[in-house]
């Protein structure tokens, strides 16, 4: 299969599969414990219908939405995600590109391979840093720093990762960071001979976090090993409150998943959340992301911007989030199979088939523009 015989979200994933080793691609592909909320979130999208409106005199589109004080030109953003450059050597360079064509913008993980600097400097793209707690409060006033002289635009704290998540499909893997071939994984590396070369002849990424994970006597583990060890499981809305003040600018609360919470961030002077569940990565058993969104919408649409991400595949799914209240729709795995397809080229035929899918979706609809989406363009089962 070739990266044009790519239509949607499924062949991406086909093609990352037979690229990747076993074990990076299941660390991708997997969620925690039995992957029931993983499923849940794509699946959630099926219990609502769209209503379309027709004879609406529908011509030109407009895509763009206002989200935390920058505009987007696409109402679908790529979500932080961790160790790009592991699924392919172009890594964060290649989503931030793609991101900067389509006009939206790309969050850098605190656990990416390239650094905030880096991606500030070379992208002309609204700059989101997703910010992981440390117990290490040196490192967090470190972070906090470099990314105000870097010009990052929206904070973004992640604050549903205080322990790991129980990834079974890792430790079956052996999936392990730093990044380390072991016997038994020898062959899969062998087999896949596409992602070894572009691994091998490729500069090495070092991640400053995860050595000092190393040093302190972590060794390889799992990412949720580093979660555990790392991350500080006594975070309270106190210490958020402290850094939304120290941050005096955007700052958004990804991980929200439910009415209280949002209230509270809304209280503490934060101006955006992202409902989302880790991409059912975390904690398994709890609601899809879409579950959430029209009751948290209800309860604070007005007074901050309301994110979503979790399970989004199609143009229609991102219209009825859209239909729900959201502000934008953030994608992982989505534009995270393209990249490990085929690099930068992968990511951008992933944008490019979503924002067809969006425009011809909208044409059907009736819409003119995104903002018009509303309540009544849905129906719940
Ligand atoms: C993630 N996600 C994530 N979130 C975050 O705040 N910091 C991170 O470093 C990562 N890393 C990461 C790695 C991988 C491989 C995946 C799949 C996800 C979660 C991500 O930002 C987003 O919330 C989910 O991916 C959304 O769900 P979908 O679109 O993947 O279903």
């Amino acid at each position: 299969m070739l990266l044009k015989q790519c239509y949607n979200f499924h062949d991406f994933r086909k093609l990352a599969r037979k690229r990747l080793p076993g074990p990076i691609f299941n660390y991708i592909d997997g969620g925690a414990d039995d992957e029931v909320t993983l499923r849940r979130n794509t699946e959630a999208f099926n219990q609502c219908d769209l209503v379309p409106r027709v004879l609406q005199g529908v011509k030109d589109i407009d895509l763009s939405v206002d989200v935390m004080g920058t505009k987007l030109q696409l109402p679908v953003y790529c979500s932080p995600t961790a160790l790009q450059r592991l699924f392919h050597h172009q890594g964060e360079y290649a989503v931030a590109a793609a991101a900067e064509k389509f006009g939206t913008m790309f969050g850098v993980s605190s656990l990416g391979t390239v650094s905030m600097e880096d991606i500030a400097q070379q992208f002309n793209t609204p700059q989101v840093y997703q910010f992981y707690f440390h117990k290490d409060r040196g490192l967090n006033n470190a972070m906090m720093e470099r990314a105000k002289a870097s010009g990052i635009d929206i904070m973004m704290l992640t604050v549903d990762s205080i322990t790991g998540g129980n990834r079974e499909r890792d430790l079956r893997t052996g999936f392990s960071i730093p990044f380390r071939l072991n016997l038994a994984g020898l062959w899969q590396f062998v087999s896949k001979p596409m992602w070894g070369i572009n691994y091998v002849t490729h500069e090495k990424f070092s991640l400053p976090q995860l050595q000092a994970h190393v040093d302190m006597g972590g060794g390889t583990s799992s990412i949720g090993d580093y979660f555990t060890n790392m991350l500080d499981p006594s975070m309270d809305w106190d210490d958020v409150a402290d850094m939304v003040k120290r941050w005096d600018g955007q700052f958004c609360l990804k991980g929200i998943m439910s009415v209280e919470d949002a209230k509270k961030a809304v209280d503490i002077g934060c101006t955006g959340i992202v409902i989302s569940n880790h991409g059912g990565r975390q904690l398994d058993g709890s609601r899809s992301s879409f579950d959430h969104l029209a009751e948290i919408v209800d309860a604070v649409g007005d007074q901050i911007d309301v994110l979503f991400d979790g399970g989004v595949q199609r143009g229609t799914h991102v219209l009825k989030a859209l239909a729900l209240g959201a502000k934008a729709v953030g994608v992982g795995r989505m534009y995270l199979y393209a990249l490990a397809a085929a690099g930068q080229p992968g990511v951008e035929r992933a944008l490019t088939l979503m924002k067809a899918e969006i425009e011809r979706d909208m044409r059907l609809m009736g819409c003119h523009s995104v903002r018009e989406l509303q309540r009544n363009h849905v129906r719940f089962r």
